[in-house]
């Protein structure tokens, strides 16, 4: 079995490569990858010399070298996460998340078509996917696989585009696929763009929190070794042409994991109880902000037996042991590009 996994370098591309690679000594895995500011190959030093494990630097939004690639390749089977996935920057620069999410996605699916044309059976497209597509929930209710897409942001808006695609590709031209719509993931390697590992970080430098509007905005949190341990469940198990919901039955107000962080770092690094809480910032709202996302993840435990680990606090505990043992990973990515994204983004 040869594997190609898209986007292996980045936050949850880097737990589901090392899962494989680990777990599954005879599938060979390829990681192909752009190494963009999100893509770091240092998320993957542990398994690297793996002798069923190879890098190829490459970028899904280049037809002729995708469909090349998989001429040559003649992989048995995709796992697809390679995509632009920051909301706040799709709406600043909206043609790079169109450009990698659809029509990156798009080259994929023309060469797998290819590729596997007269031989589908056996293969498989695993279009990895996000709770974001559904749109926003009000107080009550949850996401699952027949909730109509309602996608608000010019990211979740292109990963809808692309999960269209990967299923009129199934209907079309027969392609074997899975999708996975997933909520929001924490733990370690995860780009400090997004609300957790960059609260972590300011805390850690003692710089303000930003909180975008009252804080009361509800997102359902995931422990990315969970989403890659669905992952792997619904590649080996899933039924031909399903969609899976994966959630962390874990709501959680913005606010409330904030204060959190702050609590448990304040005891980490030895500061007064409600010092850190005193950086909490209030800043301008993200437009167009969905209120509330949470994830029903019946049908995977049904199906598939797959539940999330708990409990968060702990979980949350460990991911910040591991930014402030990782200190040069984090000064790493936080250098260069990410200064002045910082002061795009912050200083409005
Ligand atoms: P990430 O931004 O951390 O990593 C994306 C990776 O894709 C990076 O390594 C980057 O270099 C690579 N990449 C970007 N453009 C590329 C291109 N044109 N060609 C090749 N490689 C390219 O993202 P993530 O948070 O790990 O998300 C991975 C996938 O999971 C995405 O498809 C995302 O939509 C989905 N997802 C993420 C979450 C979450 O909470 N982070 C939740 C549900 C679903
Ligand atoms: O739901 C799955 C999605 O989760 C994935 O598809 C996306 O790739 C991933 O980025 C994530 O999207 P969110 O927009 O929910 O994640 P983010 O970490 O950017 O924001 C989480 C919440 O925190 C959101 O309500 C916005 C808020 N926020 C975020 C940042 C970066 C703040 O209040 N302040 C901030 O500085």
């Amino acid at each position: 079995m040869k594997l190609l996994i898209t986007g292996g370098a980045g936050f949850i591309g880097s737990h589901v490569v090392r899962r494989f690679v680990n777990a599954y000594p005879n599938e060979l895995v390829v990681n192909l990858d752009a190494l963009t500011y999100a893509g770091n190959l240092s998320n993957l030093s542990d398994i690297e010399q793996a002798p069923n494990y190879s890098f190829i630097k490459g970028d899904i939004t280049q037809k002729e070298f995708i469909a090349n690639l998989f001429r040559a390749e003649q992989f048995d089977a995709v796992i697809h996460l390679a995509a632009e996935s920051h909301v706040d920057r799709s709406i600043t620069g909206p043609d790079a998340f169109i450009q990698t999410n659809v029509m990156g996605t798009a080259n994929l699916l023309n060469a797998a078509v290819e590729s596997w044309r007269t031989h589908m059976e056996g293969k498989r497209f695993y279009h990895v996917s996000t709770d974001e597509v559904f749109g926003s929930l009000g107080a009550e209710g949850k996401f699952n696989e027949a909730t109509a897409y309602d996608p608000r942001s010019p990211y979740s808006a292109s990963k809808a585009s692309s999960d269209h695609l990967v299923r009129a590709y199934h209907h079309t031209y027969g392609l074997p696929i899975v999708i996975s719509n997933c909520s929001n993931n924490y733990g370690s390697h995860h780009f400090p763009e997004k609300l957790i590992p960059l609260i972590i970080n300011n805390i850690k430098n003692k710089r303000p929190l930003p909180v975008y509007g009252k804080g009361e905005n509800v997102r359902d949190w995931l422990w990315v070794e969970d989403h890659a341990r669905a992952i792997d469940v619904i590649f080996h198990k899933g039924r031909n042409g399903e969609t899976y919901c994966i959630g962390g039955n874990n709501e959680w107000k913005n606010i409330d994991v904030v204060r959190l962080l702050c609590r448990l770092m304040d005891t980490k690094l030895g500061r007064a109880e409600g010092e850190s809480a005193q950086l909490i910032t209030y800043v301008t709202d993200r437009p167009g902000h969905d209120a509330r996302y949470a994830i029903d993840a019946t049908k995977l435990k049904n199906e598939l037996g797959w539940e999330p680990t708990q409990p968060f606090e702990e979980l949350l505990s460990k991911t910040v042991d591991w930014y402030l043992s990782n200190e040069p990973w984090l000064e790493n990515v936080t250098s260069g590009g990410y200064r002045s994204y910082y002061e795009m983004q912050y200083s409005r």
